[in-house]
């Protein structure tokens, strides 16, 4: 049995696991209403596999770079985004990217802050890269949108409901929206907005497509919490749950824009 705490984004074991799907039409719907990506220099950080990079560049984006702490997740975005132009990864952290000062228009970082022992340098950071008035989009998930109960679209109410515990670990490492304005405000930005997203996650044809994404793990960061036994109680319980295929799977973001 093997029995994780956390996931190791530098693993090997954790190959493609930020890279196997792609961004939903609502999400790219979600970024236009923000700003015009079309000519844009974006920096995505955290980039993991690069999904997000991705999307930037074909909503119009000129030029973008993924920055991610994790060879192994720089490996996959270069992996996925061959012949792809415009597009380009490097190995870096989101407080200290190597990116040259006011050289983007746009910051984007997605399910990063939450993997941070807090927010302001990575802020910072974002701020000492934009230009003035360019922007910064952060996308998490506030202790607010985790909470919401279980259902056919929201699996990972389920997870909360079945291993409550999960639950005390993903508020834990969630900022507020409160902190995540007042990070903001600190490293300089305003005109601070924030709205939600329901971004559907991923659709599966069959009940066997989700069973073999939940029992990898993938892009779950908080499933590497459970042992191997519980993982399978956990998919047995969402088993019994589920609709009939397809299954559209959403996840509640929140979405914060600032300006430098
Ligand atoms: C949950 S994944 C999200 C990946 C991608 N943004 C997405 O939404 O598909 C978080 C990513 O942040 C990266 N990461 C975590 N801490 C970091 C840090 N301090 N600096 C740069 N990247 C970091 C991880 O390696 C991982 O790829």
């Amino acid at each position: 049995m093997v029995v994780m705490t956390a996931i190791d984004f530098h693993a090997e074991s954790n190959r493609g696991t930020y890279a196997r799907r792609a961004a939903d039409i609502g999400w790219a719907d979600a970024m236009t209403a923000i700003v015009d990506p079309a000519g844009k220099r974006v920096a995505d950080i955290g980039c993991g596999g690069g999904i997000y990079s991705q999307a930037w560049q074909t909503l119009g984006a000129a030029d973008v770079v993924g920055v991610d702490f994790s060879a192994r997740m720089v490996a996959d975005a270069r992996e996925r985004s061959v012949g792809i132009s415009g597009l380009a990864f490097r190995q870096g952290d989101a407080a200290a990217t190597g990116l040259a000062p006011a050289s983007r228009d746009i910051v984007f970082e997605r399910a990063l802050i939450h993997h941070l022992p807090g927010c302001e340098p990575a802020f910072a950071e974002a701020h000492r890269v934009l230009v003035p008035g360019g922007r910064l989009i952060v996308q998490d998930r506030t202790p607010a949108d985790v909470e919401l109960p279980g259902a056919p679209e929201h699996l990972r109410g389920w997870f909360f409901e079945r291993f409550p515990r999960l639950l005390s670990i993903e508020t834990g490492r969630r900022p507020s929206s409160e902190t995540v304005e007042k990070a903001l405000l600190m490293a300089g930005f305003h005109a601070i907005e924030s709205r939600t997203l329901w971004e559907v996650r991923r659709t599966y044809t069959t009940v066997e497509e989700l069973e073999r994404d939940l029992s990898a793990r993938t892009g779950r960061s908080i499933l590497h919490a459970l042992d191997d036994a519980e993982l399978h109680d956990l998919i047995a319980y969402i088993r019994a749950r589920i609709g009939a295929p397809p299954i559209v799977e959403k996840d509640r973001w929140t979405i914060w824009s600032a300006t430098a």
